[in-house]
C-alpha cells in the first residue's frame, strides 16, 4: 500500500500570552494514495491546524510527519510543488487582477509552459462556470465565484495531493455538485484528497476513510463501513411486502422492535425492524422474516447508520466523558 501521509504522534501547541493551547495532540494516522480522507470534528477541534502542518504552512511542536514520502522538516520545498491547498475566504487571490490573470500568475509560479497553462486555464474556467467572468476583476466576483476561482487556483499545477478545508463553503448547490464531481474525478485519476467539512452527507458521499478529531485528538477513524459497524448498536432492516401482513406487531422481549407497517404510494407495505446485535435477536429476526414470506417480500434491505448520527454519537459521547471527569 502506498501512503501519501504518515503522521506519528503529531502535536502542535499555540502560546497565547503565556497560556499554552494544545491545538493538536499525538495524532497518528496514515492516508492512502488515491483516496479521499475526511478530517471531521467540531469547530476548534484541530482540523485546520492538522492540515496546515501537512501542507508545510505550520511546523509541528513535536512528532514525525511524512508527506508524499518527504520529511516535512527537510523537504518542504519539494512537498510544496506537489500539493494544492484550498482554504477559500478572502485571502490568496489578487483582487486587482481578473480571474484569468490570477490563474496565469499562480500557474507561472509553478513554471508551467504558457501553451499548457492557457489550455488548463480554459479547461478549469469552463469546468467551474467562470468562462464568462474570466476578464472581470476578481474584486467584483461574488463569494461563490471567488471560491470557484480558488478551486481553479488550487488545481492549476495538477497537484498529487490536495488539501481541501471546507471547500464547498459559500458555493451554491450547482457549484457544490460540480466540486464534488471534480473531487471524485481527481480521485479516479489517482490523486489524493484530504478534506474537512461540516457537511456529513458530503463526507459520506466522498470519503473513503474518516478520522474524527475532538479537542485535538483522534477519537476514532476508519472507513464509513467500519464506523457504522463500530457505532451501530442494532441492525435496522426495511422490508417491503406487496401485501399488508396480518401479524400482531409489538415490542418484543429480546429487544427487537417492529414498527407499525406503513402502506406506501405503490400500494406496497414497508416494515422497519430494529434487531439488537445478539445471536438470540438475530435468530428471532430470521423467524419473523419467514412469517412474512406469505405476504410476498419484494425487498429486504439493511439500513446503514448515517454519518450524521455517528457524528452526533461521538460528540455526545465525548460530552458525557467530560461530565464524568468534572
Ligand atoms: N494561530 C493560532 N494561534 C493561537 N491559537 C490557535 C491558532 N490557530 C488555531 N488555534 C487554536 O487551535 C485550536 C484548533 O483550531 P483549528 O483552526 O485547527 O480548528 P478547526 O478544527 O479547523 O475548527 P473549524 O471547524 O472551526 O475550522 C482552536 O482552539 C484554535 O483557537
Ligand atoms: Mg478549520
Amino acid at each position: 500500500m502506498e501512503y501519501v501521509i504518515k503522521a506519528n504522534k503529531l502535536s502542535r501547541e499555540f502560546n497565547n500570552k503565556g497560556t499554552v493551547k494544545k491545538a493538536v495532540q499525538d495524532l497518528t494516522f496514515t492516508v492512502q494514495k488515491g483516496t479521499i480522507f475526511g478530517l471531521l470534528g467540531p469547530n476548534g477541534a484541530g482540523k485546520s491546524t492538522t492540515i496546515k502542518m501537512m501542507n508545510t504552512l505550520l511546523l509541528p511542536s513535536s512528532g514525525e510527519l511524512e508527506v508524499l514520502g518527504y520529511n516535512i522538516y527537510k523537504d518542504e520545498k519539494k512537498i510544496r510543488t506537489k500539493i494544492g491547498f484550498l482554504y477559500g475566504g478572502e485571502t490568496g487571490l489578487y483582487w486587482q487582477l481578473s480571474g484569468r490573470d490570477n490563474l496565469r500568475y499562480f500557474g507561472s509560479l509553478f513554471k508551467i509552459p504558457t501553451d499548457v497553462l492557457e489550455e488548463r486555464i480554459d479547461y478549469w474556467l469552463g469546468r467551474l462556470g467562470l468562462t464568462n467572468a474570466q476578464h472581470q476583476l476578481t474584486m467584483r466576483y461574488s463569494k461563490g465565484m471567488k471560491q470557484r476561482l480558488h478551486i481553479a487556483r488550487t488545481l492549476i499545477h495538477e497537484p498529487e495531493l490536495l488539501f481541501m478545508d471546507e471547500p464547498t463553503l459559500g458555493l451554491d448547490p450547482e457549484g457544490t455538485k460540480d466540486l464534488r464531481e471534480i473531487m471524485l474525478d481527481l480521485k479516479a485519476r489517482g490523486k489524493t484528497i484530504i478534506l474537512t467539512t461540516h457537511d456529513m452527507e458530503e463526507a459520506e458521499e466522498l470519503c473513503d476513510e474518516i478520522a474524527f478529531i475532538m479537542d485535538g485528538r483522534i477519537i476514532t477513524k476508519g472507513t464509513i463501513e467500519e464506523l457504522q459497524e463500530m457505532y451501530e448498536e442494532e441492525n435496522r432492516y426495511e422490508i417491503e411486502l406487496s401485501e399488508y401482513p396480518k401479524l400482531s406487531m409489538k415490542k418484543m422481549e429480546n429487544g427487537i422492535i417492529i414498527e407499525t407497517p406503513i402502506t406506501v404510494s405503490n400500494g406496497n407495505t414497508i416494515i422497519n425492524i430494529s434487531v439488537p446485535k445478539t445471536q438470540v435477536a438475530e435468530r428471532v429476526f430470521g423467524e419473523i422474516v419467514s412469517q412474512l414470506v406469505p405476504f410476498n417480500i419484494r425487498q429486504l434491505v439493511r439500513k446503514k447508520m448515517e454519518l450524521r448520527k455517528i457524528y452526533l454519537e461521538i460528540v455526545s459521547g465525548q460530552t458525557k466523558g467530560n461530565q464524568t471527569v468534572s
